[in-house]
Formats: structure tokens, C-alpha cells, sequence
């Protein structure tokens, strides 16, 4: 039997990766990792631990320790470090920039690459991040880049907080959304960049299920359905 495609999804903050990895990965059947979910448990239990984003020593053996893992649940997918939920916790704005700190760590990267390779090989694999297509699995079948206007992400990021409670602004979650795509762009060990063989998709404007539709259509192409 042929072995099932590995679909790389990647993109900056807010465009909208959660969501079409786990409704991408839904439709077929297949399991879906988050690797920002991974560098965030990094670098909560970094700062648990009292440890600087520049002790990369330190790091290097924290991520050695850390057991994550991905369990679906009925309100959505919940996160766990070495047992505990940490799905919540691992959001805060606090967390979310410290982690794009911690993630221009090479030895950190190390860490999760190998994981994350390890995770997905056997193909059946929606993964979301910054460097799945360019670094993780440059092999993937179907690469998907998802973009949209840091205007636009900082207002869904903004949303998705207020929703949740948080007392923020939106001027402070779009310089924020800003503030990460530098941290993640410009550092020296796989920044965020467009692989040349990935499909863009530009989802402002765009429903969910349009750019859902865009994925799976990508998908059906290199399986060769209904061909
Ligand atoms: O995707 P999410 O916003 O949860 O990712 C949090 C942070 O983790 C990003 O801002 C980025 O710094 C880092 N990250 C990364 N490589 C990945 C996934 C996430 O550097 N593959």
C-alpha cells in the first residue's frame, strides 16, 4: 500500500494554521502535530525553571527532559507536559513571545526537528509550523504557506484573546503579531521563509472553508484521485 502523504503547513502567527491543520488533518483522517505547541512547552517550562533564552545549555537539556504530548478531548486537542495540561497556560501573550525567543536556539530547534521527524515519518501527518516544508520534511508531498496582512492577524489574535478574557489592546496584539514575525524572520538558525515548491494561499478575506477547500484540492492532486 502506498504510504500517506506528509502535508506541511506553514506560515507566520495568525494565519490561520491551527485551524486548517486540524480541520485539514479532520477531513482526512490523519494525525495532526502542532510544532508551535512543542516550542511553546519549551519555553514555558524555560521559564519554570528560571532559565534565560540564552543559556542555550541549559535549554539543550530541559528539552531532553520534557515529554509532550497531543490528546484529542471534546472541547478540542489539549496539550500535555510531562502529564500536566498546559493548553492554556502555553497561550498567554507572556509565553507566545518568549517562546519565539527561545525557538532561535539551535539546540532547541535540534531537539524538536528530531522529534518532530520521528513523529511523522510514517506519513499520515498534517504538521504546522515555520520550517516543516523548508527543513523538517523538505520531502513533504503537499506544502501549503499560508499568509495574510499583520493588520489582519493581529486582529484575529486580538479576537481569539478578548474571547478567551484577556484584557488586551489591539494596537499592543498587531505590534505583538509584528514583534514575532521579526524574532522568527530574521533569526539566523531556519527563519520563517516560503519554500519554492509551496503553494501560497493568502487567506484575508477568505472563509475557512474556502481555504480548506483550496488544501484538500492540493491534496487530491498528488494522490492522484479521481484521476
Ligand atoms: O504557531 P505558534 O504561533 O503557536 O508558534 C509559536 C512560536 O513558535 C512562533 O512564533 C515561532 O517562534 C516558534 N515556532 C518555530 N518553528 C515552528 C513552529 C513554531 O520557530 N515550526
Amino acid at each position: 500500500m502506498q504510504r500517506k502523504p506528509i502535508i506541511a503547513i506553514d506560515g507566520p502567527s495568525g494565519a490561520g494554521k491551527s485551524t486548517l491543520s486540524k480541520l485539514t488533518a479532520q477531513r482526512l483522517g490523519f494525525v495532526n502535530i502542532d510544532t508551535g505547541a512543542m516550542y511553546r512547552c519549551v519555553a514555558l517550562a524555560a521559564a519554570r525553571s528560571g532559565i534565560e533564552p540564552e543559556a542555550s545549555g541549559a535549554l539543550q537539556n530541559l528539552c531532553r527532559q520534557l515529554d509532550i504530548r497531543f490528546v484529542p478531548a471534546a472541547e478540542g486537542e489539549r496539550v500535555l507536559l510531562n502529564g500536566e495540561d498546559v493548553s492554556v497556560a502555553i497561550r498567554t501573550p507572556a509565553n507566545s513571545l518568549l517562546t519565539s525567543r527561545v525557538a532561535a536556539v539551535p539546540e532547541v530547534r535540534e531537539a524538536l526537528v528530531a522529534l518532530q521527524r520521528r513523529m511523522g515519518e510514517s506519513g499520515g501527518v498534517v504538521l504546522e509550523g515555520r520550517d516543516i516544508g523548508s527543513v523538517v520534511f523538505p520531502q513533504a508531498e503537499v506544502k501549503i504557506f499560508l499568509s495574510a496582512s499583520a493588520t489582519e492577524r493581529g486582529r484575529r489574535r486580538y479576537d481569539e484573546l478578548r474571547a478567551k478574557g484577556e484584557a488586551v489592546s489591539l494596537a499592543q496584539t498587531i505590534a505583538e503579531v509584528e514583534q514575532r514575525d521579526r524574532n522568527d524572520c530574521m533569526r539566523a538558525h531556519s527563519p520563517l521563509v516560503k519554500p519554492v515548491d509551496a503553494i501560497e494561499i493568502d487567506t484575508s478575506g477568505l472563509t475557512i472553508e474556502q481555504v480548506l477547500e483550496q488544501i484538500l484540492a492540493a491534496v487530491s492532486l498528488v494522490r492522484g484521485d479521481n484521476a
